[in-house]
């Protein structure tokens, strides 16, 4: 059974998409739409109101979505540290830290490392750390021997639907310029602001992962959305 991690790696360039973009009055039917498309992970923005203005889902709501796609949990939430095993019990595959949300960035990485993938204990966790966009990228380097992915943020945390932020261009040039100096095999995921309009300028710069949201669930034609931007990479 291949690791989180490999299946994350056999999949790149691909999409997660975001799920609270989606109705969440019929969110089953509208992630049994994602079935006829070839989106293979569902990207929960987990939001506590402190690290970031919004409030939205929690491990319930996590662990109430029955899917056999990979769950990429979106921690913008303050001092994770101790509420990482809840969500690693809600499903998580993939989870990702904020550089900015705890002193113990890199305890929290070791502690995720540790843990015990729900769905399949072969699977692992694939570790992740996140960047706002004004977080200098240089801060990951002490962390490049904990995690798997290293996901910058286009937007400013807080919602869904906002402009892309330019500059996120030149740092995924700068993170991969630090993975390559690492020797280590570490994915760059872009999370916000990626739509039709800019993801063909956006995978010019080869990501491994594009999170995306509202350009999927646009309440109009999810479908062919997903395909249009897994086309795209
Ligand atoms: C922003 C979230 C993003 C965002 C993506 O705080 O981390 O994942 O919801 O949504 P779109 O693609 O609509 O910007
Ligand atoms: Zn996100």
């Amino acid at each position: 059974m291949p690791s989180a991690f490999e299946t994350l790696k056999k999949l790149a360039p691909t999409v997660s998409v975001g799920v609270l973009t989606a109705d969440l009055m019929s969110l089953g039917s509208e992630l049994a739409l994602l079935d006829q498309t070839d989106v293979s992970i569902l990207h929960f923005d987990v939001m506590d109101g402190n690290f970031c203005p919004a409030l939205t889902v929690g491990p319930a709501f996590i662990k109430a979505v029955k899917t056999p796609l990979l769950k990429d949990i979106h921690l913008m939430i303050t001092e994770p540290v101790d509420k990482l095993a809840d969500y690693v019990a809600a499903g998580a595959d993939i989870v990702t830290v904020h550089v900015e949300s705890t002193r113990h960035v890199h305890r929290a990485l070791q502690a995720l490392g540790q843990m015990t993938n729900a769905n399949d204990p072969e699977r692992g966790i694939a570790r992740g750390v996140a960047l706002n966009p004004g977080t200098p990228v240089e801060t990951v380097e002490p962390l490049l021997d904990e995690v798997d992915m290293i996901a910058l943020l286009a937007v400013n945390p807080g919602w869904g639907g906002q402009r892309f932020i330019e500059s996120t261009l030149r740092r995924i040039e700068k993170v991969r310029r630090l993975i390559s100096e690492s020797g280590r095999d570490i994915l760059i995921a872009v999370d916000g602001g990626i739509t039709r309009d800019n993801v063909a300028e956006v995978a010019k710069m080869k990501p491994d992962i594009v999170v995306t949201g509202s350009a999927v669930f646009d309440g109009k034609a999810p479908v062919e959305n997903a395909r249009f931007m897994l086309d795209a990479l």
